[in-house]
């Protein structure tokens, strides 16, 4: 039995309840519907700034009504420190407090921070704050955060290593790396002990495949499905470690549910491996193959994007030893469980 079947089987039997912000966007939607399915108790903030309504409805069209009724959605501001504190003392469970906070909220996208870098840094950072201040002040048991592989910056080495990283090449890499910051600071000082978990490109369904700062995954399959050109910025030989959404999951329930000694640290959320932009072209096109859509066209290749690292790999061996994360999806069986979600959507 992994730590991951433990941890499910203790909570399935002691119910806590969590606090997600970003709860309407793609990862903190999965993350929900993971936890209801659990039997726990979870509260939702979100703005709705990259989020979606529609995301929510899925998933309460995916779990039981009993398990739907302990969902309580707040939507509010993380820039708001009232909302924050709001989202921290919702009366749910009777009077029990928030046990568990997956902080999810910000404004993700490289490109999103190089066209605005204040609205990146008020949410991802001002936001972030104020998340810390108001979690602290309410004692939770936990607070995992959503850090970011973007920083690593420019370090060359590879698989990338907790330890090392370098200088942040975005205004949305500076803004994850300021978390960590944060955090540390907040553990020296308030002994309010973090979890950050540095995802590496996360995909599966739910991740929003529309608008100019769309991840690759969902783009590339959404112009694929409608018979667009799929453009591949630089040569195709950028290499990512992209990771399927349950993966991303598991880690955030296992960072809330650590011991004491595997706080106040940061890790890699990913796979270990590493697929080719050329390489992730021609598996999104099989795997729509399986779901009845064939798509004809090569690629067309641009100019690399500001801001990108050239390739991507994380160790994740801190993870599995610390944590116990066990990964069971690799980036096939996860685009194979994901294009059928797309099909759907996108059709
Ligand atoms: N998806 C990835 O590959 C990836 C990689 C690294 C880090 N991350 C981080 O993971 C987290 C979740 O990302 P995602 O891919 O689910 O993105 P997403 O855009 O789908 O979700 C983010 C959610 O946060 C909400 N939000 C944004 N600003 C807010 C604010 N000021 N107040 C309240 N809610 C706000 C949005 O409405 C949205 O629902 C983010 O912190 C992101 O930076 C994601």
């Amino acid at each position: 039995m992994t730590r991951y079947d433990q941890v499910q089987h203790a909570l399935t039997a002691t119910p806590k309840v969590w606090l997600v912000t970003g709860v309407a966007g793609f990862i903190g939607s999965n993350l929900l519907e993971t936890l209801l399915k659990l039997g726990q108790h979870v509260i939702g903030l979100d703005n709705f700034a990259t989020g979606h309504q529609h995301n929510l409805d899925e998933v309460k069209s995916l779990v039981s009504t009993e398990q739907w009724t302990s969902f309580h959605f707040i939507q509010g501001d993380i820039c708001n420190l009232e909302d924050c504190r709001r989202a921290m003392r919702h009366p749910v469970a009777g009077t029990r407090a928030v046990d568990h906070v997956l902080h999810q909220a910000a404004l993700g996208s490289v490109p999103r921070s190089i066209a605005d870098p204040i609205a990146s840094n008020a949410a991802n950072v001002t936001g972030f704050l104020n998340m810390l201040v108001a979690a602290r002040d309410a004692d939770v048991t936990s607070f995992t955060y959503a850090a970011s592989s973007s920083t690593y910056g420019d370090h060359p080495t590879l698989p990338k290593v907790e330890e090392n990283i370098g200088k942040p090449l975005s205004p949305y890499a500076v803004t994850k790396y300021v978390n960590e910051l944060y955090a540390e600071v907040f553990a020296k000082t308030y002994g309010f002990k973090t979890i950050g978990l540095r995802y590496f490109n996360v995909f599966g369904k739910r991740q929003d495949p529309n608008g100019a700062y769309a991840a690759v995954i969902p783009k590339w399959t959404a112009a694929m499905i409608h018979c667009e050109d799929v453009c591949i910025n630089g040569d195709g030989k950028t290499s990512r470690d992209f990771c399927f959404i349950d993966n991303t999951v598991q880690m955030n329930i296992l960072a809330a549910t650590a011991p004491d000694d595997a706080k106040n640290e940061v890790y890699n959320v990913a796979l270990g491996d590493r697929t080719s932009l050329n390489t992730l072209f021609d598996t999104l096109k099989a795997a729509l193959v399986d779901c009845g859509v064939t798509y004809t066209k090569a690629p067309v290749y641009g100019d690399f994007r500001a801001g990108d690292v050239c390739h991507s790999q994380a160790d994740i061996s801190k993870a599995q030893s610390k944590l116990g994360y066990a990964p069971i999806h690799r980036i096939y069986d996860g685009i194979g469980q994901a294009m059928p979600w797309y099909v759907r959507s996108l059709s």
